[in-house]
């Protein structure tokens, strides 16, 4: 039954797996065969507080029972404003004016148009190596891998691209690598959007689709610096980087940089469509109201589920678990390296984890990580490639993550590796 109703399934969906699943449970997921997984990709970072959390469960069927559908512009819930309460004490001050969407390739969007409004000025500036999601304007500012514009032009216009503090990319020291990219990026202010046609820039603190990079504080203190000197909007998109990942709620915290719209979705609402922007509320005024929205945004059951998602990742401690597990699986695969000189880097912060394979030469091995990824599924343990040569493989485990667990997965990985 199943591999005929998958022929209708559209290709466009390349799974990375022949997996159909039957139901998830913590770290793990369990297929219609009964063979269990690790699942040490979280649904591309969103699970965070693994498969199927009790307490997250219980608050989906309590609202579901109560509300599915208060559209935002018409009238306020209380699950969105439950969800407020419990944002206001994570977000960086002074944001606290919040607006939801479904999803973050919208909720960027949203931030580029709030920018736009907010400044009357009409370009954005992005990163080499990012990805903003799959929507005309965000696809405009994707530069992880041709394929997500290939085919789709002409691209939306307004949009250029910096290059991103990629060190071990570049060969250089971190330093040396902050240098170069915001001198880089000051000339593009001089030679191609000049600083009064620049509406915000926008920046992954640590670059995800893109290899899973942290940006050094320097390099984020520079971005601030050179936003307040031309009145530019910095964007933290934290889609994939905050919510816990990287053991802080948001990874520019590392910085101790404060962006002036910052953007979450994915670990947001454990696997519930939902995605939201802070901003301070004199930047939210100036939006003009009725000018952006859409009918789903800040449903009352993705809200439940977010707001539930925070109490959980409060009361188990999963942040402080997301830091200390992550220097476990840090130290595992840094023990792994020594003895694989395949794996050229090992970055990271908290649980969002990168092993970059390179070749003898020192050019990316994208055979070698795709070969070691597939090896993994057949140990039982699922790992995503990240990249613009898919050369990394990313290690973003959920944040309820044991020490057993992330053991069990270094000996998966390790035995993928001999294979
Ligand atoms: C940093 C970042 N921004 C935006 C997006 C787009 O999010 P979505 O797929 O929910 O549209 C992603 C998705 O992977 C992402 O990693």
């Amino acid at each position: 039954m199943d591999e005929k109703t998958l022929s209708h399934l559209s290709g466009v969906w390349n799974r990375a797996w022949p997996l159909v699943v039957d139901h998830g449970e913590g770290p793990y997921l369990i297929d219609t065969t009964g063979r269990r997984y690790l699942d040490f990709t979280c649904g591309i970072g969103v699970t965070n507080t693994g498969h199927a959390h009790p307490r997250v469960v219980a608050a989906i069927q309590e609202q579901a029972a109560k509300l599915l559908h208060g559209q935002a512009a018409l009238v306020a819930h209380q699950p969105m404003l439950r969800l407020v309460e419990e944002l206001l004490p994570i977000v960086p001050k002074p944001l606290d004016s919040f607006f939801f969407t479904n999803s973050g390739a919208e909720v960027i969007e949203g931030a580029v148009k709030l920018a736009r409004h907010a400044t009357g000025k009409p370009n954005v500036i992005v990163f080499q190596g990012s990805f903003h999601g799959r929507t005309n304007a965000t696809m405009a500012m994707t530069t992880s891998k041709t394929i997500y514009r290939a085919g789709y032009g002409p691209l939306a216009s307004g949009v250029f691209v910096a290059p991103f503090p990629y060190a071990y990319y570049y060969g250089w020291d971190e330093e040396t690598t902050v240098r170069f990219c915001l001198r880089e990026l000051k000339l593009i202010l001089k030679s191609q959007t000049a600083p009064n046609e620049t509406a915000a820039i926008v920046i992954e603190p640590v670059l995800g689709e893109g290899g899973y990079v942290p940006a050094p504080a320097a390099f984020l203190q520079g971005l601030r610096e050179i936003c307040d000197h031309y009145g530019i909007l910095l964007v933290a998109d934290e889609v994939q980087a905050g919510f816990g990942r990287t053991g802080r709620w948001f990874s520019i915290e590392y910085s101790g940089v404060v962006p002036d719209i910052l953007v979450m979705a994915k670990g947001l609402a454990s696997g519930m469509p939902l995605a939201g922007l802070a901003a301070r509320p004199a930047l939210m005024e100036r939006w003009v109201p009725g000018s952006h929205g859409g009918t789903y945004g800040g449903n009352a059951v993705c809200c439940a589920a977010a707001a539930a998602t925070i109490q959980v990742m409060r009361d188990e401690r999963l942040i402080e678990n997301a830091a200390a597990m992550g220097e476990v699986l840090m130290n595992g695969l840094r023990h792994i390296q020594a003895k694989h000189p395949e794996i050229g880097d090992v970055r990271g912060r908290g649980l969002m984890i990168a092993s970059e394979f390179t070749d003898p030469k020192g050019e990316p091995w994208t055979d070698r990580a795709k070969a070691v990824a597939g090896a993994a599924y057949q140990k039982g343990l699922l790992l995503l490639r990240c990249g613009s040569y898919e050369n990394t493989i990313r290690w973003i485990p959920p944040l309820i993550i044991s020490a057993s667990q992330i053991e069990d997965g270094l000996e998966k990985f390790q035995a993928a590796l001999e294979a």
